[in-house]
């Protein structure tokens, strides 16, 4: 069956739509959430053989007019460049203001198509159809789109929600195990923030969607996008409380800058979130042993702190101050009271004493 679930946005609430074998339906759920003049399905060069060929199949044979465009799979394709070809490459075949844009693929492709949509003759219809678990849980909820710059990542970019999301857990059978494990972690950060009866179920399924079943995948990609969901819809633009969802993330993306991006993303993030979740117990504001808690959980992830290579902590200061999510040149923290529940004592971040930060960093690297 297929779990629908509502997301505010300005202007107008949009369905996710999860459920094995949804993505051999699309055509009907185009017509639906997104009816068209033409359509145009964005995907990577992985995706494209793997899924998007047969999206674009389906459409046809559905009497819908459709082309595929494609760029080079990775983080390294999110860029100004690709959004120049993606946007020729619709002007020169003559789309107007009647099309929708499909991106099917994971995070990298929703951010790029997306920024594509939302910028083309000043924005056109988007259907998101993320086949990542990252994707699925979080970039293609909320309604973020955008590209990299030379001075960091997603500095420029849109607000532009989707007609609809769907996410087909059946697609999760082909990618690869760290890409699993890594978008898992997103999923744990929910837990952690809002709902520690999720965080438990996450553990107790961990084998399943390590594996990928479907059934195990559809009910925690539900469970994320109901959370996340709920965040985005309580701060359409990011006003305030949508802050939460960046816990783990201010160590985690110093970590991950500190390391070259050797690091990926889902790990830094984990060890931000055991470093966090300390940095409260030390503070008294998280409850002892939430820290320990956390650690053993990403742990069946594989993505335990002692995955981190030794960093300089001096060098992860250095990337935590140039941060572009500092207020008055000060790093924020999102604090939790315990897994499940948040502080907002002083609103959702706060500020913490800098040389309690490097002790924790710099702990770490005794601890190896
Ligand atoms: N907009 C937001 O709110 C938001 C939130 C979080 C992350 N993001 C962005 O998401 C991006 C990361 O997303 P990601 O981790 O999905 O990366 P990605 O899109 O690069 O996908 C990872 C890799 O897996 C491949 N892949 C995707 N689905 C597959 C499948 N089903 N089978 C086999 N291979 C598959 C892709 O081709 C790619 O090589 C980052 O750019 C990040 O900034 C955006
Ligand atoms: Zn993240």
């Amino acid at each position: 069956m297929t779990i629908k679930i509502d997301i505010g946005a300005p202007g107008e609430s949009y369905p996710a739509l999860i459920g094995a074998g949804l993505l051999e339906q699309l055509p009907v759920i185009l017509d639906e959430y997104a009816p068209a003049y033409r359509y145009a399905v964005i995907s990577d060069d992985r995706i494209g053989p793997l899924y998007a060929k047969a999206v674009l199949e389906q459409c046809r044979s559905s009497g819908k007019k459709v082309q595929l465009y494609s760029f080079a799979a990775g983080e390294a394709s999110k860029i100004r460049k690709n959004w120049s070809k993606l946007t020729d490459g619709l002007l020169d075949a003559g789309y107007g203001r009647d099309t929708c844009i499909i991106a099917v693929g994971g995070g990298v492709t929703g951010d790029l198509a997306g920024f594509v949509a939302a910028t083309f003759l000043r924005g056109v219809s988007l259907v998101q159809v993320p086949t990542t678990y990252l994707a699925m849980i979080d970039a293609a909820i909320g309604g973020k789109v955008g590209v990299d710059t030379r001075a960091g990542k997603n500095l420029v970019g849109a607000f532009h929600p989707p007609k609809c999301v769907i996410a087909d857990p059946n697609v999760l059978a082909t990618l690869p195990d760290d890409e699993r494990s890594a978008g898992l972690v997103e999923a744990f950060k929910h837990g952690a923030i809002l709902d520690a009866e999720y965080y438990d179920d996450l553990r107790a399924d961990m084998d399943l969607l390590l594996s990928a079943d479907p059934e195990a995948a559809k009910v925690a990609v539900a469970g994320s996008i109901r959370l996340k969901g709920e965040v985005v819809t309580q701060d359409e633009l990011e006003n305030g409380y949508r802050q939460i969802l960046n816990f783990g993330h201010t160590l985690g993306h110093a970590l991950e800058a500190a390391s070259g991006y050797s690091l990926s993303h889902g790990a830094a993030v984990a060890a931000g979130m055991v470093m966090e979740a300390e940095l409260g117990e030390r503070l008294e504001v998280t409850e002892s042993g939430t820290s320990k808690a956390l650690s053993s959980g990403l742990e069946g992830l594989g993505l335990g702190l002692e995955t981190i290579p030794q960093l300089d902590p001096e060098v992860v200061m250095s990337f935590l101050s140039s941060d572009k999510k500092t207020r008055l040149g000060r790093s924020r923290y999102v604090l939790l009271r315990r897994i499940g529940e948040v502080e907002d004592a002083e609103g959702w971040s706060q500020e913490v004493p800098e040389p309690l930060v490097r002790e924790i960093i710099g702990s770490r690297r005794e601890n190896n």
